[in-house]
């Protein structure tokens, strides 16, 4: 089965790693990024005609709204949705984080995650299968200090997959948040420096557990989560009862 697969923040990172692996499995994969600055390489790691980047800051109502159209014009119907953009600021505790920051991680790792849900879930419910995955983190689950804003952000991305997975029940579309450990990308090169980042697991590893998912080989019920840890499964959770 051939499937129209959409990954925020495929430029890097996980949702490279994503894009590789959906594209590997036959599926079409319309990836988007903030800025094109990562492009030439992205394009060079996934070189195929079913891979197309598209940008646009996922902050904008409007520009999630003309996404979602542009992508549904081109394909038809959306699949699967992976919410993975995300964002993190240097460490800090709280009494020293300006609110101005605090907000800016509520409104880039939990505010774009709503809008894409918002906009995507109308279509999507209608169809006979979807799936939405929300990606938050080991931080979403137990707070990490000095990233206070990112780990309650995170926690906020489990309650809106519960949430939408709840209001959906009665349809063909499910919600699962993925919650990873630490992974060898810019983002925790920028956060614990590249000493660290070498140590932890890769995206690859996180993105095969991902394509698994969809696959049906590793099963997340809908409003769910999964731990993927130190390149191991460590934690499947049930939803909360209804
Ligand atoms: N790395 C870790 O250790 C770790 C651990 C647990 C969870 N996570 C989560 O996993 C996800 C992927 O992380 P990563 O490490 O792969 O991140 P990353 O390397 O920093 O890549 C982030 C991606 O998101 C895009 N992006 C950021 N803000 C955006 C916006 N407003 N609109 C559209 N695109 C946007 C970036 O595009 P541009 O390059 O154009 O800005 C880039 O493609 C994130 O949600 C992160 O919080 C990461």
């Amino acid at each position: 089965m051939k499937r129209t697969v959409v990954i925020t923040g495929a430029s890097r990172g996980l949702g490279l790693a994503l894009a590789k692996q959906f594209v590997a499995l036959g599926d079409t994969v319309f990836g988007i990024s903030r800025t094109r600055k990562h492009w030439p390489a992205a394009k060079k790691a996934v070189p195929s005609n079913r891979f197309t980047l598209l940008s646009g800051d996922l902050t904008s109502e409007q520009t999630v709204k003309a996404l979602l159209a542009r992508i549904r014009r081109k394909a038809g119907s959306i699949d699967i949705l992976i919410n993975n953009a995300g964002y993190s600021a240097p460490l800090a505790s709280v009494e020293k984080v300006p609110l101005q920051e605090f907000r800016e991680y509520f409104k880039q790792n939990l505010e774009t995650a709503f809008l894409m849900c918002k906009y995507a879930i109308p279509e999507m419910k209608k169809q006979s299968w979807a799936l939405i995955i929300n990606v938050s983190s080991m931080a979403g689950v137990r707070a990490v200090p000095r990233l206070a804003a990112y780990s309650a952000s995170k926690s906020g991305v489990i309650a809106l997959s519960q949430a939408v997975a709840k209001e959906n029940a009665q349809t063909g579309l499910q919600c699962i948040t993925v919650c990873p450990g630490g992974m060898n990308t810019e983002m925790r090169k920028s956060l614990f420096g590249a000493e660290d980042a070498a140590r932890q697991q890769t995206a690859d590893f996180v993105a095969n557990v991902i394509a698994r998912i969809t696959e049906g080989k590793i099963e997340v019920l809908s409003g769910g989560h999964i731990i993927i840890r130190h390149s191991k499964i460590t934690g499947i959770f049930p939803p909360p009862a209804p």
